[in-house]
């Protein structure tokens, strides 16, 4: 089989380092792909954004079937696309990817099959908005609409962040907008959720935890995310079926109302309120870096997984995991989310890895055969153990082996399981 991934990021070389295991893959080519990537596939210098570009590459090389990384393409129709030229892809429609790119979307399906989400109003005007917040308890959730990289949420303590939020959003700071969301804001402890789906048959994909700002204690800015752990701590059987039942079964039925269906992974973001799921948002997608947490843990062809999902014959396969947690951080160039310098060297020879220990390339590039950076995140290192602590300490001493002086990492890493 071969294979054609879109994206460039630790995602990306954590699904190509999977297949790669697989006897059934010939070739991969990563579109275009990051220095990982092209140490166990092609990359091909296409940017994502170019459906047209991409089709004619995949009918020329006779890709089998491709895979859909980020949220961007899914959402602008990538699938629907390809689709029209029999190209098979692993990834939702046009119309499920909404499910991502639109939070008004999501919150209207929630409100039409009582799928539990926090309280919330949709507003067009900032007059309409100022007017509700009049009698909300703080805090309050203030969203933009459509995607905004994981940034267009503010939690506001009082009117005044509030109307900060409210003007940025109408302003345009997240893109042109009619429409935002204020929610009810929710205290729990929060874990990602995955299904694999064929459209027409789903299993669970593993759970997990995000570490999503920057600093060490969940301080500072939002980020990608700077490090996972799976499974999540709070899974257990129970919350396994609740999430099923209250959330995952009814969206899916919702979809089917709407005449569509979700082949893909689907990424439930859920606050888990005593012992109870909420939905705060899905992705259309693996998680990053929850993809590359998850995927050192499966035992079963991923090849066979991805291949069965495009042909509607997910039911017909076992998909199997190691007992082991998983545990990954990130190294990141100085400065990340902020201002950050690209085209540093890094040295990764001297590294030796043990066979539980993954390296996953996030934003590095070649050149000249010297590895450099290329982005914010730019190393995921995961570590496969029975111990979550033992993990990230083998994972703090792999970093400290390459000891490169433009990056910084989390040192606490499911501190929440650890400390
Ligand atoms: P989102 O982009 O919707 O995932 O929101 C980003 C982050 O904001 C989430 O990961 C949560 O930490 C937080 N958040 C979003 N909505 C809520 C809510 N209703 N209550 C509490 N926290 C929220
Ligand atoms: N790690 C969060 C995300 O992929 O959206």
């Amino acid at each position: 089989m071969k294979f054609g991934i879109i994206g460039s990021g630790g995602r990306e070389h954590a699904i190509c380092a999977t297949l790669k295991k697989s006897a059934n893959v010939k070739k991969i080519y990563c579109f275009p792909g990051n220095a990982g990537t092209a140490e166990i596939a092609e990359n091909v210098q296409i940017e994502m954004e170019k459906f047209q570009d991409l089709k004619n590459f995949i009918l020329e090389k006779k890709i089998d079937f491709v895979i859909v990384g980020p949220e961007i393409p899914l959402v602008d129709g990538i699938v629907d696309f390809l689709e029209k030229f029999d190209i098979k892809v692993f990834g939702p429609n046009k119309i499920a990817s909404q499910l991502e790119g639109s939070k008004i979307f999501t919150k209207k399906l929630c409100q039409k099959y009582h799928i539990p989400t926090a309280k919330f109003g949709i507003f067009e005007s900032t007059k309409e908005a100022e007017e509700y917040l009049k009698n909300c308890k703080f805090p309050v959730v203030i969203k933009a609409d459509g995607l905004a990289a994981g940034k267009g949420v503010y939690i506001c303590e009082n009117e005044t962040e509030s109307l900060v939020a409210i003007n940025e959003i109408f302003n345009g700071k997240f893109g042109e907008t009619k429409n935002l969301l204020i929610e009810e804001f929710l205290k729990g402890e929060e874990m990602s959720f995955f299904i694999i789906s064929d459209g027409k048959n789903y299993r669970k994909f593993g759970t997990a935890q995000d570490h999503k700002r920057v600093q060490e204690g969940d301080k500072g800015k939002n980020t990608g995310g700077m490090g996972a752990y799976s499974p999540s701590r709070l899974e257990s059987e129970e919350l396994n079926k609740k999430i099923i039942n209250k959330i995952i079964k009814p969206t899916l039925k919702g979809l089917e109302e709407l005449d569509t269906n979700f082949k893909g992974f689907l990424y439930a973001g859920l606050m888990i309120v005593n012992n109870e799921p909420f939905l705060i948002e899905y992705n259309v997608r693996m998680g990053d870096p929850e993809c590359q947490t998850i995927l050192p843990k499966l035992k079963s062809d991923f090849a066979k997984i991805i291949e069965a999902s495009c042909n509607e014959k997910l039911e017909k396969i076992d998909i199997d995991w190691h007992e082991d947690k998983t545990l990954c951080i990130v190294l990141c160039s100085k400065g990340y989310p902020e201002d950050y310098k690209i085209n540093v060297e890094i040295k990764l020879d001297t590294i030796q890895f043990k066979e539980n220990e993954f390296l996953f390339h996030a934003g590095t590039k070649y050149d000249n055969k010297k590895i450099f950076s290329n982005g914010g995140r730019v190393l995921n290192f995961v570590i496969r153990s029975n111990n979550f602590k033992v993990a990230r300490e083998s994972a703090i001493k792999l970093i400290n082996q390459i000891n490169w002086e433009n990056g910084f990492f989390r040192k606490d890493i499911g501190y929440k399981v650890i400390d």
